[in-house]
């Protein structure tokens, strides 16, 4: 039946039934009055009013009958147009006029779209269901169909619905992209780019599935015209130079996958392994991605690039990420055709060659800023790739593998740093470190570990250059450093890590001696020492110092035992551990390290802090003695003991002993005073002090007179030690202290230097008073004593002397005031008497005379008027004096005495004539009034020598 509608009215009904999704009513209709409801009438009414929420495939077959021309018409079937039948044709009017169907064509339409309804229809639609409803996944089935009607409907269904709709749908349903199609595509490249890659490789489980995303959601993105720029309008293209920047959407993937390795670098190694690059797409056999030759090769030219800049811009540092990075070297070699990367396990262990394939221009000082800057440009020197750019990139890596796997950690850009920037000293530091590593971290008892590690230390230096072959600098990451000082830090680890044998054949057995003999003695004498240094007991078969000794004798051929090293060695050792015996505190709280022993300025004084730390240690002498030698001989006295291979002369040395021995022997008297043990003091003065030579100009020795001085001032107390071997009698102990206190003053003067001989002859004179007053006393006690003719028993005044006197007549002299010995055989023989104790201090006096030669020439001089040159007048010379003696006089005393001599004589310098003046000072007051007697002059008793 036929309808007799109005123009007005059938455009109602068919809205009504757009409205109500009732498509096979709007066919018939349409079909039936195609003059008034024309083509693009439909399409608006349809766009402005089909639920966007209907099922695409409900309308599809209507689009292609409409775009063909050929809508059905079953002639059976009827439409229903009761909803406008009872319409007046005023109100349709109206109602028409009210529809505002929507335009087909927007601001947004693509140029050169303009002239195809439903391509543009298509176009807004998809737009309306995507906004309206969200239903992308209908899209699909409404476009394909169109998929070769135009190009603005493929793009969109390939370009933008696709990645949308896999990643939103397929790929991360749980994130989607929140934007519309359409404001999607108004998005910057960049932007899009970050989007849609958002999700990827985000977790650790995502991984496998980078390169999926990257050919499924960039790859169709891509194909989008937009993404590429517009060749310039000439017809003869002249190839390659126009490249740059062809594809401007490739360069956002691509800063992408670059800025992935530097925030998370498994994503951009799993985009490189598993991505073939922008040309590697997939679009669901919708669509192919046609390249042109160019810019095809510009694509692949591109993604090598970024690979290389990627492996750049790896920022962790473990040996996985380098690992990475390699295989992303090893991509590009591939991709490129380039010269192939082997494995890297076996590159690891082949150390490639690799300095000859790195051109000059590479390792030029200009190229520092590329391992940062401009990473995708194409004149990044570092990241273009080549050959050459290739092998520098591997090297690199290798380095830095070799660092991180030893326990250094380090990138490929810090790698380039230190090759590329050429900084010696962080080079060294570098170098320090990893050999330093090496050194802690290995399995240090394996010698082939120790033989590759020293294959790497070397290779960092000239990546696999033949050292000897050329003429070019080496390239490496230790380009700056010798060879010397990479062998010399080497060999120092070996040593301290036990590997003697190995040192020996690396360094002293191999033909080609990687050092030469001086700086290898140095090496293993600094390694030496500092195992020494590092040394907390100062016990030489124990830790630090049996290792010192171990390494000083590890490479015998070229230290051998009887070296001057090997001896200095040995008598620090040797010296160190005497110490071992003793409490020694040097700082508060803090026990003595044998360090402080090497660096301390003043060696021997660390005896003197034992003697105070140590009560009683003062006895072990000799023991002192030779530990002062050990120093000297270990160099610890000279001044410049940093320098270990510097000695001293022989005759330096010798002197530098005798000063030692002098103090040292000062400090036990001091040590043994302060412990009140005068009898050991004295023997010490007596034995010591009083066999030596005055001091010379080489030796200095400003120890043993004050020794001898204190010695001499010593006052008895009721502390003071008792000499064991003496009875009770303290008159008699009173006589013989004092005597044995003139004899050290009388040491005292004659090794003391002029200018101090004032204070000692002022402290003889004490004494010598002390003593004439006390033998005085003795002797009116024995008068006394005589007087009242009584018995020796019971006697006042501590006399107990019980003992038989059957030898007293007999006896030899009893005065060899110097030997404790005799004196102990003179006690035990018998008491001594009043006589007698007189007697022998007047031949004590007498016998010391000789040792004050000097001095009584001098005041002779002084006092008679110049004796001429001799000077000495004969007097009673004392046993093992004779005439050489005066040449063994104090240099000092000497210089007094010709200095007056000759001052007299002729008249000289200012400062003689001072000494003199002293001397006479000393003479008059001292000698004269005080011990006169003793130069010379006649005693109270008469000597009488046996
Ligand atoms: C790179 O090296 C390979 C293999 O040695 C060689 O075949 C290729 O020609 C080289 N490429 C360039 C650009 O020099
Ligand atoms: C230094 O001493 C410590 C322990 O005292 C030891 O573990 C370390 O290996 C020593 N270092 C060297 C270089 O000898
Ligand atoms: C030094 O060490 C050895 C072995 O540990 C030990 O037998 C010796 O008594 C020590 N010597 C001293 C003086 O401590
Ligand atoms: C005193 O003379 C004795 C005997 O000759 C000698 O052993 C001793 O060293 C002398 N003392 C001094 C201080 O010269
Ligand atoms: C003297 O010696 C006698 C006999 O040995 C002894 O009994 C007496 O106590 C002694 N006297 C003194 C003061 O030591």
């Amino acid at each position: 039946m036929a309808l007799v509608l109005s123009p007005a009215k059938l455009v109602l009904l068919a809205v009504h039934y757009a409205v109500k999704a009732d498509m096979d009513s709007l066919t018939i209709l349409a079909a039936r009055h195609d003059t008034i409801l024309r083509k693009e009438l439909l399409l608006r009414i349809i766009l402005t009013y089909l639920p966007e929420t209907l099922q695409s495939n409900k309308y599809v077959a209507f689009l292609e009958q409409l775009e063909k021309g050929e809508l059905p018409d079953p002639s059976s079937k009827d439409v229903d147009a009761s909803s406008v039948e009872s319409l007046s044709e005023d109100e349709a009017t109206k109602r028409v006029r009210k529809l505002r169907l929507l335009p087909l064509k927007t601001n947004d339409t693509p140029v050169g779209a303009d002239d195809d309804p439903i391509s543009l229809f298509l176009i807004q639609r998809a737009y309306k269901v995507d906004e309206e409803a969200g239903l992308l996944n209908e899209l699909p089935s409404l476009l394909l169909p169109f998929l070769d009607h135009s190009s603005y409907v493929r793009t969109l269904l390939v370009s933008t619905i696709l990645p949308l709709l896999r990643r939103n749908v397929e790929y991360h349903p749980e994130e989607p992209v929140q934007y519309t199609l359409s404001a999607f595509q108004q998005l910057p490249d960049r932007v899009a780019v970050n989007l849609l890659l958002s999700q990827t490789g985000v977790r650790e489980e995502d991984l496998p599935f980078v390169g999926r995303d990257l050919r499924g959601l960039v790859g169709p993105w891509l194909v989008d015209e937009k993404k590429w720029r517009k060749r310039r309008q000439s017809t003869t293209h002249t190839d390659g130079e126009d490249d740059d920047g062809i594809c401007p959407g490739c360069d956002e993937v691509l800063r992408w996958i670059t800025t992935q390795a530097a925030k998370n670098w498994k994503v951009a190694v799993s985009a490189v392994q598993q991505w073939a690059g922008p040309a590697d797409a997939d679009l669901a056999s919708w669509g192919v991605l046609e390249l042109t030759k160019e810019q095809h090769e510009h694509v692949e030219h591109a993604y090598a690039q970024a690979a290389l800049a990627s492996a750049y811009f790896i920022s962790e540092t473990s040996a996985e990420a380098l690992e990475g990075a390699y295989s992303m070297v090893a991509k590009v070699a591939d991709i490129r055709d380039l010269e192939p990367l082997p494995p890297l396990s076996s590159a690891l262990a082949i150390l490639p060659p690799l300095a000859e394939q790195i051109a000059g221009d590479i390792t030029s000082s200009r190229n520092p800023t590329y391992l940062r800057n401009n990473p995708l440009s194409c004149s990044n020197a570092l990241t273009t790739p080549s050959n050459a750019t290739v092998a520098f990139l591997e090297a690199l890596v290798l380095s830095a593998h070799i660092l991180t796997k030893a326990g250094c950690p380090s990138t490929v850009r810090r790698a380039g740093e230190l090759a590329l920037l050429q900084d010696e000293r962080e080079q060294k530091a570098e170098a320090t470190k990893f050999i330093h590593a090496i050194s802690n971290n290995g399995p240090k008892s394996d010698d082939k570990y120790w033989m590759r590690a020293r294959n790497e230390v070397l290779w960092l230096r000239s990546w696999g250059s033949e050292e000897a072959s050329t003429q070019i600098p080496p390239k490496g990451i230790f380009s700056q450093l010798k060879p010397e000082f990479l062998e010399v830090e080497f060999l120092k680890a070996l040593l301290s890590n036990t590997r003697y044998n190995l040192a020996r054949s690396l360094y002293e057995d191999e033909s080609d001696h990687p050092l030469d003999r001086k700086l290898l003695q140095e090496t293993i004498y600094a390694t030496a020492m500092t195992a020494y240094d590092n040394a907390s007991n100062p016990n030489r078969t124990r830790g630090g110092l049996k290792k010192c000794d171990e390494i000083i004798k590890a490479l015998p051929n070229t230290i051998a035992k009887t070296d001057p090293i090997a001896r200095r060695t040995e008598s620090l050792l040797k010296a160190t551990h005497a110490l071992s015996e003793y409490r020694l505190v040097l700082k508060q709280g803090e026990p003595f390290t044998p360090i402080v022993l090497r660096v301390h300025k003043d060696p021997i004084s660390i005896i003197g802090k034992i003697l105070e730390q140590n009560p009683k240690s003062y006895t072990r002498l000799q023991d002192f003695l030779d530990l002062g030698k050990r120093m000297v001989q270990a160099g610890l006295t000279s001044h410049d003991k940093s320098k270990g291979t510097t000695f001293l002369t022989p005759e330096e040395e010798a002197n530098h002993i005798s000063t030692a021995e002098r103090r040292i022997a000062a400090m036990c008297i001091d040590a043994a005073l302060t412990e009140d043990d005068f009898e050991t003091a004295y023997s010490y003065v007596v034995n010591r002090l009083g066999s030596l030579s005055a001091p010379s100009a080489n030796i200095q020795d400003d120890y043993s007179w004050k020794a001898a001085l204190q010695a001499g001032k010593y006052r008895r107390t009721a502390r003071t030690v008792r000499p064991t071997h003496l009875g009770h009698s303290s008159a008699n102990a009173d006589i013989r202290h004092l005597e044995q206190r003139i004899e050290c003053l009388a040491t005292a003067l004659r090794i003391a230097p002029p200018p101090t001989l004032q204070e000692i002859l002022n402290a003889f004179r004490r004494a010598e008073e002390e003593l004439d007053a006390a033998l005085k006393a003795e002797e009116e006690q024995e008068e006394e004593w005589d007087a009242r003719g009584d018995t020796m028993h019971g006697m006042p005044g501590g006399f107990n002397t019980t003992i038989p006197t059957t030898s007293g007549k007999g006896r030899r002299s009893s005065t060899s005031a110097g030997k404790s010995s005799s004196r102990r055989e003179q006690q035990e023989e018998a008491p001594m008497s009043l006589f007698d104790l007189a007697r022998a201090s007047g031949l004590t006096a007498q016998r010391n005379i000789s040792a004050l030669s000097g001095l009584q020439r001098a005041a002779t001089g002084l006092i008679g008027g110049g004796g001429g040159g001799n000077g000495a007048r004969s007097t009673t010379p004392g046993p093992g004096r004779n005439s050489s003696d005066s040449t063994h006089a104090s240099e000092h005393q000497q210089h007094s005495l010709s200095g007056s001599v000759s001052s007299l004589e002729g008249g000289e310098e200012h400062k003689r004539a001072r000494k003199r003046d002293q001397l006479r000072e000393a003479a008059m007051s001292g000698l004269v009034s005080g011990v006169g007697w003793l130069v010379g002059a006649p005693g109270p008793t008469a000597p009488a020598r046996e």
